[in-house]
């Protein structure tokens, strides 16, 4: 079974890549420096074409889309919120999830049980809704969208879409007062990852098994 994983370079990513690796799991954790498996900058098409010709033939059994920006932490709704940053943190968060999904979708149909996981976060929901971070919230809910619409077009080749809350997590993104560590995190999505199929395809969960509300 193949792996791929975007933004391993630390946080959730480099601890998916770490527990895949310890199960003896062929993992390509991508990043943006050269010392990553494969390098990939979500933001680059060509990068993501770089990195579908380096998987050659290869099939790959789960794509975890987890490279991600949070930009506008704290931002000021009179003076923020800039269109550098909304198109930055889309071309990471959104149009960067749907190109690696885009490259690698040949190889996903080469497996057996191939499954896609977005890691969108709680923040996307427009039912919460509780305020601040627009940029990032609309991102996520954008995220959360594409996968949903995705689930429907793949289901008919078996290809399962997932969409996670990881949990807030100690992470650079998440901070070190956050709820859970990543070990925490990791344990949780990889359980969900393991029950994704076909059936629960479209799905928006927790980490912690939970369904989330849209
Ligand atoms: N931590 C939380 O509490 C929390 C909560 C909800 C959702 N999430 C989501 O979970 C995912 C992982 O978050 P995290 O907390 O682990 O964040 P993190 O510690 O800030 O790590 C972010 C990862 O994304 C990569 N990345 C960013 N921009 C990229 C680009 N253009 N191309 C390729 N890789 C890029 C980073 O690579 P570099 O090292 O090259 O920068 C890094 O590997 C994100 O999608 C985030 O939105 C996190």
């Amino acid at each position: 079974m193949t792996v791929v994983i975007t933004g391993a370079s630390r946080g959730i990513g480099a601890g998916l890549a770490a527990y895949y690796r310890d199960q003896g799991v062929d993992v390509m954790g991508t990043g943006r420096s050269v010392t990553a498996d494969i390098t990939l900058d979500v933001t680059q098409p060509s990068s993501h074409t770089e990195m579908a010709e380096k998987l050659g033939e290869q099939a790959v059994e789960l794509l975890v889309c987890n490279a991600g920006v949070y930009l506008d932490k704290g931002a000021d709704l009179d003076s923020g919120y800039g269109a550098d940053i909304w198109a930055q943190s889309f071309a990471t968060n959104v149009t960067g999830v749907f190109l690696s999904i885009q490259a690698l979708l040949p190889h996903l149909r080469r497996a057996a049980n191939p499954r896609i996981a977005i890691i969108s976060s709680q923040m996307a929901s427009s039912e919460l809704a509780p305020g601040g971070s627009y940029i990032y919230r609309a991102s996520k809910a954008a995220v959360l969208n594409l996968g949903r619409n995705l689930s429907t077009d793949l289901k008919a080749q078996g290809i399962a879409v997932g969409i996670y809350h990881p949990g807030w997590v100690q992470t650079d993104m998440g901070g070190s007062s956050a709820a859970i560590t990543v070990d925490e995190a990791v344990a949780g999505l990889t359980e969900r990852f393991a029950a994704l199929n076909i059936k629960t395809t479209g799905c928006f969960e927790t980490w912690d098994g939970r369904a989330h509300p849209y």
